[in-house]
C-alpha cells in the first residue's frame, strides 16, 4: 500500500498500523523479567484494534519475543523498551526542570498521558490523526483509566495546520513546553518534517525541551529493516492486514533534526541509539540486515533563552 498526499487512517490501516505494532512490542516489554518499562494499558489497546497477528502477540500466543532464528522479534521488543523508557526519562527530567505543559506529537496508542506521574496541573496534549486519537481516547475512557494530567486530545494531520488546532485545543505558547515526537519522521514528507520543527520553534517559549528519533540515513536502510521484518512476520505466517512498513516510510532527503534545531537557536545532545542501550545497561546486537538500527538516533534539545537571533 503506497502514501498518497492527504492519505488518512485509523489505528487498523496505513500508518496508524504501525501505532498498534509498537504498542504490541511495549506490552511485550512490559512484561520481560527485568522490565525498561511498565505500560499496563499497552496490551488492551491492541486487542481493541483487533489486527490478529498483534492481538496474538499480546495474548502471548505468537512468541515474538523469542522470535525465529532471526531475532527480529526480540531485538525488535529491546529497541522498543528503550526507546520508550528514553521518552519516559525525558519528560520526568522535563516535569522536574518545571515544565508544566507538554505535547506528545504522533501520539498513537501512547499512555503517557495516563501513566507518567505528572506533577499537578500539567496540561497534556496529544496530536495524531482524528481516527487514531478518538479511537484511543474512548477505548481508555471505556477500559476506566483517567488521565493522570489535564489531557487535551487535538485530532490534526501533521501535513496541515496542526499548530492552529493546538492552539484552539487551549495550547499556550508562553509557556515552557516539553514535545515529543517519537516513532514519526520517516512517515512524514520531508518538506513536512522541516515545517514541523519550524512550528515547534515558533511555538516554544525560551526553556521549551524537545525529544525526537531519527534515522541519518532515513532512506535505503530504515527500508531493508522494515523488509527484514515483515520477512520475519511472514515466516510466522502472517501475511495480510498489516501494511508493509516500508512503503509507508516517505522518501526523500532530509534536514537532519540535528541541524535545524541547532540552527534555530536550541541546544542539541544527540546520541546514536547503542548509547542509549548502554545508559540502560542493555547492549544493541543486530544482525547486519539491521545493522541500521545502531544508527538511530536520540535526540533531545533546550530551547535557550536567546533563540536564533542571538549569538
Ligand atoms: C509508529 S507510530 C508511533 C506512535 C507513538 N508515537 C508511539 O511511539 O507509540 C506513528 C504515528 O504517527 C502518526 N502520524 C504519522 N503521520 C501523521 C500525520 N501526517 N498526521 C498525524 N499523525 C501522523 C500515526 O497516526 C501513528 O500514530
Amino acid at each position: 500500500m503506497s502514501r498518497t498526499e492527504g492519505d488518512t487512517w485509523d489505528l487498523a490501516t496505513s500508518v496508524g498500523a504501525t501505532a498498534t505494532m509498537v504498542a504490541a512490542a511495549r506490552a511485550v516489554a512490559s512484561g520481560d523479567p527485568d522490565p525498561l518499562i511498565d505500560d499496563p494499558y499497552a496490551a488492551p489497546l491492541v486487542r481493541a484494534v483487533g489486527i490478529e497477528f498483534f492481538t496474538k502477540i499480546v495474548d502471548g500466543e505468537l512468541d515474538y519475543a523469542a522470535g525465529d532464528d532471526s531475532g527480529v522479534g526480540r531485538l525488535m521488543t529491546d529497541v522498543m523498551a528503550v526507546r520508550t523508557r528514553f521518552f519516559d526519562d525525558f519528560f520526568a527530567a522535563a516535569t522536574a526542570a518545571g515544565i508544566r505543559q507538554a505535547v506528545i506529537v504522533a501520539s498513537g496508542l501512547d499512555s503517557r498521558a495516563y501513566r507518567l506521574d505528572w506533577p499537578a496541573g500539567t496540561a497534556v496534549f496529544e496530536i495524531d490523526q482524528p481516527a487514531v486519537i478518538g479511537f484511543k481516547t474512548a477505548t481508555l475512557a471505556a477500559l476506566g483509566a483517567v488521565p493522570a494530567a489535564r489531557l487535551h486530545t487535538v485530532g490534526a494531520d501533521l501535513r496541515d495546520d496542526w499548530p492552529a488546532a493546538l492552539r484552539a485545543a487551549g495550547f499556550d505558547p508562553g509557556a515552557p513546553t516539553a514535545w515529543i515526537a517519537e516513532g514519526l519522521l520517516v512517515y512524514l514528507p520531508p518538506d513536512a518534517q522541516d515545517r514541523l520543527f519550524d512550528d515547534i520553534d515558533r511555538l516554544s517559549a525560551p526553556g521549551s525541551r524537545l525529544a525526537t528519533e531519527y534515522h541519518p540515513d532515513a532512506g535505503a536502510g530504515i527500508g531493508e529493516r522494515a523488509r527484514a521484518l515483515r520477512d520475519q512476520w511472514r515466516s510466522q505466517g502472517f501475511d495480510s492486514g498489516i501494511p508493509d512498513v516500508a512503503d509507508l516510510f516517505q522518501p526523500g532527503e532530509r534536514t537532519p533534526p540535528a541541524e535545524q534545531l541547532g540552527a534555530l537557536g536550541w541546544d542539541v545532545t544527540a546520541c546514536r541509539r547503542p548509547e542509549v542501550f548502554a545508559r540502560y545497561g542493555r547492549s544493541l546486537d543486530a544482525p547486519d540486515t539491521l545493522g541500521t538500527l545502531r544508527d538511530s538516533m536520540a535526540l533531545d534539545a533546550i530551547k535557550t533563552p536567546h533563540g536564533k537571533d542571538q549569538p
